[in-house]
């Protein structure tokens, strides 16, 4: 039978990665903890995006009293990276969150991107035809590494059907 296999590595700790992955990091955890407008949920959410021309973009999640209207910090970081940079292709994307009380047994818990921005960052890696690297962090430090973050959305919809 056919299958799909996701290939995916964890590091135990930030300090395991190449020192520009672990300030995509810091940039991710000072977004959720100072950037995020999470009146609503509590949920803090921080992203970054690393550009090939070394700059980081911060994103968080943004809510609204209107709940739909809000927007996730993954998407706000990458749609913030494409008007601010034109056409630099986006390496890699690191997201985080914090919460006031996190439940012990989901410390080690990755955050791990919803279905609407697994759409995005499908649309931004085939747009640039490049891959995307995505770095999911957890409360305890764990970080779930997928090198090509369309493998993360298979079977996806994309341009080619219109
Ligand atoms: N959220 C994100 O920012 N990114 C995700 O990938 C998952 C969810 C936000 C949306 C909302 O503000 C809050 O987390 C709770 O769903």
């Amino acid at each position: 039978m056919p299958s799909v296999r996701l290939e995916y590595d964890i590091f135990p700790e930030a300090a395991a990665l190449e020192p520009s992955l672990q300030e995509l990091i810091r940039e991710a955890q000072y977004a959720a903890e100072h950037l995020a407008y999470a009146p609503y949920s509590g949920f803090q959410v921080g992203a970054a995006v690393l550009l090939a021309n070394g700059q980081i973009i911060r994103g968080s999640n943004q809510e609204n009293a209107s709940f739909p209207a809000g927007t996730c910090a993954e998407r706000v970081a990458l749609h913030t990276a494409a008007v601010l940079h034109p056409g630099v292709t986006v390496t890699a994307i690191a997201i985080t969150y914090t919460k006031k009380q996190i439940d012990p047994s989901m410390m080690h818990e990755v955050l791990s991107p919803c279905g609407i921005c697994r759409q995005v960052i499908n649309e931004v890696s085939q747009r640039q035809q490049a891959a995307i690297h995505i770095l999911m962090c957890s409360a305890d430090g764990t970080i779930l590494s997928v090198k090509d973050a369309k493998e993360l959305l298979p079977f996806s919809f994309g341009s080619k059907m219109l």
